[in-house]
């Protein structure tokens, strides 16, 4: 979706290619033209869209079971049959971010992984690709990471400048770790599920125990996971950051889960093309899982004391620029001790 919205700036950098870029764009779901970028001059004759799939989620809990298929999305040159399709696995640990060759298989047939039971182990960047052994070939690749949440990080990040996950093109915002109060060196990484590579955060700053960095929402324009960690492979929380090209309109949500009982003000912002300033006051319509729940007439919408019911993918839509991208909302249950507390209470009514 994101795609079709670039797809006038992308064309540029497809110049002199033999290859009809339009169509690339009209089927491709979100992802991964990095090789476009690379591969500017070069002469195709076919093109090859991946498409990875897990199941049920990419960020997942220990003990479960998770389906990773790698399959051929498209292909118009009939070149499964002749080429081999590998699954790459790139760890999450930080001393052993290698890329490797889990699985290879003709590509007719598709790479079905299983990871049962998923554990921490299994974390990193996950890559469905081609073997290169067409050049010809244009083969677009596609990128996932794997995320295995634990229970409480000592550090926790989040995004200190605005309340939102989503930024136009052009927009500055920053990201913040709270470090625990000891010695241990910690770093700012991002993942990129367009480039598909695992980076330091540019522009860092450190405070006593925090540690910051101010990006600018630009190309590549992609969803992008934020974390920090140590050498030694702790982590913080991760957090999901959408940058945009194209799209003048972004839905205002909170970017970490929210404890159950909470308010939740949600927001449309559309950026003016002409003038730049972004604006909320005027009638919006909310999605909740692509169903909409709610028309407005001010832009926002609060949803009062939310409940595991809420969770789902929101977005909004302005009367003339559309729709907004996703954004999860994750509903976290309240920590034990208060549930206990409120089952104590209940106990004591009359
Ligand atoms: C692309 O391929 C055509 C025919 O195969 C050839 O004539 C042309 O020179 C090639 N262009 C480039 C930039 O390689
Ligand atoms: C690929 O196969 C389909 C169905 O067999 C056929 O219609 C099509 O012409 C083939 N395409 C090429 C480029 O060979
Ligand atoms: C993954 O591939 C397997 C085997 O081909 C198939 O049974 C399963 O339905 C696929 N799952 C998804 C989510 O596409
Ligand atoms: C991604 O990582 C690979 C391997 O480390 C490196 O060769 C490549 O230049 C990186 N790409 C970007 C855009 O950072
Ligand atoms: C990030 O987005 C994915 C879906 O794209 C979602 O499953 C996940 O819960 C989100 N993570 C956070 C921390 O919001
Ligand atoms: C953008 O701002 C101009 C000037 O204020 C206004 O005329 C125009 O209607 C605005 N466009 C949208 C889509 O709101
Ligand atoms: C919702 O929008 C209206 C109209 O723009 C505004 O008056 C109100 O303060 C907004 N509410 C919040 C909580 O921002």
């Amino acid at each position: 979706m994101r795609l079709s919205s670039v797809c006038g700036l992308l064309l540029l950098c497809v110049h002199g290619n033999s290859v009809d870029a339009g169509s690339i764009f009209d089927r491709s779901s979100s992802h991964n033209v990095q090789r476009r970028e690379t591969n500017t001059k070069r002469n195709f004759s076919e093109v090859m869209v991946t498409k990875m799939t897990v199941s049920t989620t990419w960020y997942i809990s220990e003990g479960v079971t998770a389906v990773i298929n790698c399959t051929t999305h498209t292909d118009d040159g009939n070149y499964s049959d002749k080429m081999d399709l590998q699954l790459f696995w790139t760890k999450m640990n930080p001393r052993e971010r290698i890329k490797k060759v889990l699985v290879s298989q003709r590509a007719s047939k598709g790479i079905s992984y299983v990871l049962s039971p998923v554990t921490h182990e299994h974390q990193g960047v996950y890559t469905c690709d081609d073997d290169g052994s067409f050049p010809n070939v244009y083969v677009r690749d596609w990128h996932q990471i794997l995320w295995v949440d634990d229970a409480s990080p000592r550090a926790s990040i989040d995004v200190v400048s605005h309340s939102r996950s989503q930024f136009f093109n052009g927009e500055t915002f920053s990201v913040s770790c709270q470090l625990p109060d000891d010695d241990t060196q910690w770093k700012m990484m991002r993942f990129n599920d367009f480039v598909g590579n695992i980076t330091e955060c540019p522009n860092r700053v450190s405070s006593g125990r925090r540690l910051s960095c101010t990006v600018r929402s630009e190309f590549p324009w992609a969803d992008v996971l934020y974390w920090c960690e140590t050498p030694a492979g702790e982590r913080s929380n991760a957090l999901n950051i959408t940058t945009m090209a194209g799209v003048m309109v972004a839905l205002e949500s909170p970017s970490l889960p929210v404890l159950e009982g909470e308010d939740v003000m949600l927001r449309c912002l559309h950026k003016n093309r002409t003038t730049n300033k972004i604006t909320s006051n005027f009638g919006a319509i909310f999605y909740r899982n692509h169903r909409r729940i709610r028309v407005t007439t001010e832009g926002n919408l609060t949803l009062t004391a939310v409940t595991k019911a809420d969770e789902g993918i929101y977005k909004c839509r302005h009367p003339v620029d559309g729709p907004s991208h996703e954004s999860w909302i994750t509903i976290k249950a309240r920590p034990n001790e208060d549930q206990k507390k409120k089952n104590d209470d209940v106990i004591k009514m009359p």
